[in-house]
């Protein structure tokens, strides 16, 4: 656990413009996808973050030659879909599953064997939910007993297509299969139980690659090339969700969020916190290399708690922090059922938020697969974000509307996702500093 704690002083208020970092979602796949196309890909925006830095130190080490980061600009040097090289070691991947669900696939279809590591969060979450398909697909993976990392993805094995129903809602799983789809004999077919983004389709599709997409199902088969592009990653949408909660619960606030992406598999936040009274105009909607951004506009309401409907939840996955936040300054009752997938994030992100918000004096009641929270005052006092970005990032937005300071412990890995989160939201308003 690492000691760095945030303090922030309660009150205060939002305003101005802000572009948030990079999405984190595309910059791991700009660099996934660069690295197996033919010719170079410049990326602009890159996330630089720890996660999808992990995943450009990973693909370095096989080989790939790729300049930068330098301010969000990043060229891959493609090797194609066979160039890649042996590690000299095991890939240490820190906190991000999305690095080593997605990698778990596409090194499932090389010649050589590759070791996948990440730190004690990352080694303690679920990976079967991969192995077991990629396995069915001819692969050979070597997990722990409880399915999870390290894990080793034995090379030369020859993959064939599956037609695969995934029993949760996950991109990670859907991507994963589909880049082994890339190497496999045939075709791979992934159907989804409801929506999850779609990034990895569009940007196969981008780059030129045939994938065949209806409804809930995506589709394609291995043999073709992948050719490089000019990716802009536009603003996270998830990194935006705590301005758009801070904004609307702290009194007097008015924030600009510029080039936010508005895929719809991932504005679910949106549609939960307008249904909650929040208010939100969106302008300047166009699109960048197949993504939809757009301006966001917040400004202070009152809210209302609701019953979240669960079609919402896959849309919306990694913004409930943030948005159990709102439910706690919301006029009400706020129920979530259907996210049982939040327990196996980078922390329990449902026993930890109802942890948080309780000793905040919020009445929070946590259930296998969601949370009941009553709206009401937040107190004041200390909470411990687990390791987890996100709940660290949703506490130290709670602060303005608090009555009193809010510290929050183990703040370190705010910088997988968002660099610079300490200074951005200080300019914003927030008033908000680091101890170490
Ligand atoms: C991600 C998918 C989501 C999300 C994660 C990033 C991705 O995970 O929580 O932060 O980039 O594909 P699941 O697909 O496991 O829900």
């Amino acid at each position: 656990m690492s000691d760095l704690r945030f303090h922030i002083t309660p009150g205060g208020s939002l305003s101005g413009r802000v572009r948030v970092p990079g999405d984190k979602s595309i910059s791991h796949r700009s660099i996934m996808l660069g690295s197996l196309a033919e010719g170079v890909t410049r990326v602009t925006g890159f996330l630089e973050g720890e996660d999808s830095l992990a995943t450009l130190a990973a693909f370095r080490a096989m080989g790939v030659a790729i300049e930068g980061p330098d301010a969000g600009r990043v060229t891959v040097h493609g090797v194609g879909l066979h160039g890649l090289r042996a590690p000299p070691g095991p890939l240490y991947l820190g906190n991000s599953g999305t690095s080593m669900r997605l990698m778990s696939g596409l090194l499932a279809g090389q010649a050589f064997t590759t070791v996948l590591t990440g730190d004690p969060s990352l080694s303690g979450r679920p990976m079967k939910r991969v192995v077991d398909p990629l396995v069915s697909m001819g692969a050979r993976i070597d997990a722990t007993e409880r399915g999870t990392a390290p894990l080793t993805i034995h090379g030369g094995c020859t993959l064939r297509g599956i037609d695969y129903a995934m029993p949760v809602a996950s991109a990670q799983v859907k991507s994963s299969l589909l880049l082994a789809g890339l190497y496999a004999q045939g075709k791979t077919c992934v159907t989804e139980p409801a929506p999850t983004r779609d990034h990895t389709e569009r940007m196969l599709a981008g780059m030129g690659y045939p994938v065949e997409r209806s409804d809930a199902r995506a589709c394609l088969a291995g043999g073709h090339a992948l050719g490089a592009i000019d990716i802009d990653v536009p603003a996270d949408i998830s990194s935006a969700a705590f301005f758009l909660v801070g904004a609307s619960i702290a009194p007097g606030s008015d924030l600009v969020l510029e080039h936010v992406g508005m895929n719809p598999t991932r504005t679910g936040v949106i549609d939960i916190l307008r249904r909650m009274g929040a208010s939100i105009e969106v302008s300047n909607a166009h699109d960048v290399g197949g993504e939809p951004v757009a301006d966001l506009r917040v400004r202070a309401a009152a809210l209302h708690g609701i019953d979240i409907p669960p079609a919402l939840v896959p849309l919306a996955i990694d913004e409930f922090p943030a948005i159990f936040v709102a439910a706690a300054c919301a006029g009400g009752r706020t129920v979530l059922t259907g996210a049982g997938e939040l327990r196996v994030k980078e922390s329990d992100r449902i026993q930890v938020m109802a942890d948080g918000l309780r000793a905040l004096g919020v009445q929070a009641r946590p259930t296998p697969d969601g949370m009941i929270i009553e709206g009401g005052s937040i107190g004041a006092g200390r909470v411990d974000s687990h390791g987890d970005h996100r709940i660290a990032m949703a506490f130290a937005m709670a602060a303005l509307r608090a009555q009193g300071a809010i510290e929050i412990s183990d703040c370190a890995n705010v910088n997988t996702s968002f660099p610079g989160f300490v200074g951005l939201a200080g300019r914003a308003g927030l008033t908000i500093t680091r101890r170490d």
